[in-house]
């Protein structure tokens, strides 16, 4: 049985920068009031980064981006590539998937496209679909992409929700280790319970209901949260799930390097960190920067970290995440 590595890694986010500040008077004009004290301390959040939504800031421009850097890491051509999944909850068009969007503008006609939602939790799902693939041998080089522009479904005058949110892209190239290489992935570990649907979804724009003037009037093709409920649960399958990781693989919480979780509040972070009895100096940080980009959260704080140095090839490293649905996961890698 063959084994899969992440060969390379990249991200990109919209240029232009929204601060608590700056995002406060649009919720006020919205007719609802918040301030950068409370976004802060609830959240940790001090900016996000925003499309402008013009073509160079779309959803697959910016997987273009992540793509180009993590393949130029990887040290291959867009024709190496034989399947690109795109895991998103904010596609560029319903149909065609935003991994068609994508194929075309890098360029990689060899490949085999699709998209996957398990809104935030979809990069680590990506990874569980592509470690498999390439256990089988179906596949050799996969493109996995964690990307959203969420923006065009937040409704400005739902200030619980509306202040969490930013738009991103991460990829990685996920290719079958070569014989006595130490980087792999060890494991990946998936679950979702859709009975918790209602804590976070989009209420119009699918067969459930059309998007009629009166739902466009009632703001129902943007997005709904129970933000307390997903905080709780969040906190209990972000430990889970970690937990799971380490010890399918006969590890200890010590032997981890580094955690990366879903950015989605630093509080949830630090909650986690302290349920494992992790100190938070080997726990990934960007919220702060980027706000809660769902599937982009993970491939690009982890990317930002082996940018900047930070974790080095050899390092032990768990991706954690959720999402909604709910859906959950984790990862192992040695990188
Ligand atoms: O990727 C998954 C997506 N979602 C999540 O992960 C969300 C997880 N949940 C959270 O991050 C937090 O629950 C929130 C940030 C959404 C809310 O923070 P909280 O500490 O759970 O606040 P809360 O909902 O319990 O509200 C506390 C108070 C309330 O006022 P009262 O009833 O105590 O007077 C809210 O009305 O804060 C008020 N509030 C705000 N005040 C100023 C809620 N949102 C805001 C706001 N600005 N933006």
């Amino acid at each position: 049985m063959h084994h899969s590595w992440i060969s390379g890694i990249g991200s990109a986010h919209p240029k232009g920068i929204v601060t608590n500040e700056e995002l406060a008077k649009k919720i006020a004009q919205h007719g609802a009031e918040t301030n950068d004290q409370w976004i802060r301390e609830r959240t940790g959040i001090c900016e996000r980064r925003i499309s402008s939504l013009k073509e160079d800031e779309r959803n697959s421009s910016l997987g273009l981006r992540a793509s180009l850097e993590a393949m130029e890491m990887a040290n291959i051509q867009p024709q190496d590539i034989d399947l690109i999944l795109y895991a998103t909850c904010s596609p560029d068009t319903l149909v065609p998937s935003t991994a068609c969007w994508l194929q075309k503008k890098l360029g990689a006609l060899q490949a085999g496209a699709l998209d996957l939602n398990a809104a935030c939790s979809g990069f680590v799902y990506g990874l569980h679909l592509a470690d498999q693939m390439i256990k089988t041998g179906a596949h050799k080089t996969i493109l996995v992409i964690g990307g959203e522009v969420l923006s065009p479904y937040l409704n400005w005058g739902d200030r619980t929700s509306s202040i969490l949110f930013g738009d991103g892209a991460g990829a990685a190239v996920v290719q079958r280790t070569h014989s006595d290489q130490s980087s792999r992935l060890f494991s990946t570990h998936v679950g979702s319970d859709g009975n918790l649907w209602d804590l976070f979804y989009i209420p119009a724009g699918g067969s459930n209901q059309e998007v009629t003037p009166e739902v466009y009037e009632r703001q129902e093709h943007k997005m709904k949260m129970k933000g307390r409920e997903i905080f709780k649960v969040a906190c209990n399958t972000l430990a889970t799930y970690a937990k799971k990781a380490i010890e399918s693989n006969e590890f200890s919480v010590e032997d981890v390097d580094w955690i990366v979780p879903h950015q989605a509040n630093l509080r949830i972070i630090e909650n986690v960190a302290k349920k494992l009895n992790v100190p938070m100096d080997k726990v990934i940080v960007n919220v702060d920067r980027f706000g809660n980009t769902s599937a982009a959260t993970v491939p690009t704080a982890f990317a930002e970290a082996v940018k900047t140095g930070k974790i080095k090839r050899g390092d032990l490293v768990l991706f954690d995440v959720f999402g909604a649905g709910l859906t959950y996961g984790s990862a192992l890698l040695r990188w």
